[in-house]
């Protein structure tokens, strides 16, 4: 795995690299490829554990063609579960509403059969254990579930690793933002956008800036670095970025009514920290706020991401001071102009004049993420941009 200082010691002797191949971008075999390796292979994030805080709540979600939810016991543990019914198969909780609360047992509308939160088939109507049946063979098909920093993982892996050594292995983690205490702020709001892009495309335009200043006038304003190119600032914890003079907050004039996350360091107070979680979590942390989007890639060409923004839970319970406003209008301004540009890539990726494309320098991280996913993929890596 390529590691930080290595990417950075190369800087100076870069040499353009291409990008993935137009049909990585575009066909149903890599897709289905990816869904193995990737999306089935390991640790993915599927949420915030808040959405399931109670016994008997319930989340269903769609991971690439996959009905799955996540439910927690009467013990307070995580549970989760095909969205399969043991019996014929069915398909037994519905995507709208995509949560909700069922006390103590899930029913199959077909014929009944019912499982508790722990996903053992405890009832079967008019079928009686002593008729050669025995109920315990028939659970619900289950995969372990995890927390870190309150967001919630699955992994629907053959033979599952522990979660923290699956968020260490990349390039960047979330586990570098303890001190922003994110297991304890709430959801405070939700936007929504179905992209018309490939996952890939979505993560690949969230590490670069050359974008910035051409696609973001507002952002780069907000942050100055970013006017250049760059995404990282290489002298700074965890690559932060200044914001502009004075600002305190992630909006357009630098301030809002937002009071600070407790804990901080004084230098993240007039910061902007951004990571990438591989593969579909990309964090924009700011010291009043966190926002983050999850991909829920839905075909090799369309992308749901959902982004949402984390507060303390007492900012939000106090009208005075929850005014998500400023920081929600300028991310989602932000947000719409990225997948604008990520929707025009996805046309273009699928010409039959599009082999590949170049990175120069700016693009690195781009780079680094496509060897990351070729080691995924069981590809060779294309290897270090040496002379
Ligand atoms: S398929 Fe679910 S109860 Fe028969
Ligand atoms: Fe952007």
């Amino acid at each position: 795995m390529l590691e930080q200082e290595t990417i950075r010691e190369r800087e100076g002797r870069w040499k353009p690299r291409p990008t993935l191949s137009g049909s990585d971008y575009t066909s149903p075999e890599v897709w289905e490829e990816e869904r193995e390796r990737i999306w089935f292979g390991d640790w993915v994030c599927i949420g915030r554990a808040e959405e399931v805080a109670n016994p008997g709540d319930y989340l269903v979600r769609d991971l690439v063609g996959e009905s799955i939810f996540i439910t927690r016991n009467a013990q307070g543990e995580l549970h989760g579960f095909y969205n399969v019914c043991s019996h014929r198969g069915t398909k037994f909780l519905d995507d709208e509403p995509a949560s909700g609360n069922v006390r103590k047992a899930f029913v199959c509308p077909y014929h009944s059969w019912t499982y508790d939160l722990d996903g053992r088939l405890i009832g079967t109507p008019n079928v009686r254990e002593d008729e050669h049946f025995d109920r315990g063979q028939y659970p619900l098909h289950s995969f372990p579930v995890d927390t870190y920093a309150g967001f919630l993982f699955a992994s629907l892996a053959r033979e599952p690793r522990p979660l923290l050594e699956s968020l260490n292995d990349g390039v960047e983690s979330v586990t570098v933002f303890d001190r922003f205490g994110m297991e304890d702020l709430r959801i405070g709001a939700r936007i929504v956008y179905e992209v018309e892009a490939n996952w890939k495309i979505i993560v690949e335009n969230y590490n670069e800036c050359l974008h910035c200043p051409v696609v973001h006038p507002e952002l780069v304003q907000v942050v100055p670095l970013f006017r250049f190119g760059e995404v990282w600032d290489g002298e700074t914890r965890d690559g932060g970025n200044e914001m502009m003079d004075g600002a305190k907050s992630f909006t357009m004039t630098g301030r809002s009514e937002l009071p600070p996350l407790p804990g901080l360091l004084d230098e993240d107070m007039t910061r902007y920290y951004g990571a990438y979680q591989f593969p579909n979590l990309l964090l924009n942390i700011h010291p009043d706020c966190v926002m983050y989007y999850i991909g829920y890639p839905k075909g090799p060409g369309h992308t749901t991401v959902v982004s949402e923004y984390l507060f303390r839970p007492e900012t939000i319970a106090d009208p005075a001071v929850f005014k998500p406003e400023p920081v929600v209008e300028l991310w989602d301004l932000i947000s719409k102009q990225d997948w604008d540009v990520c929707e025009r890539a996805q046309i273009g990726v699928g010409s039959r004049a599009f082999t590949t494309g170049v990175y120069p320098r700016q693009d690195r991280y781009l780079f680094a993420f496509n060897e990351s996913y070729r080691v995924k993929m069981g590809r060779p890596k294309l290897g270090a941009a040496r002379e």
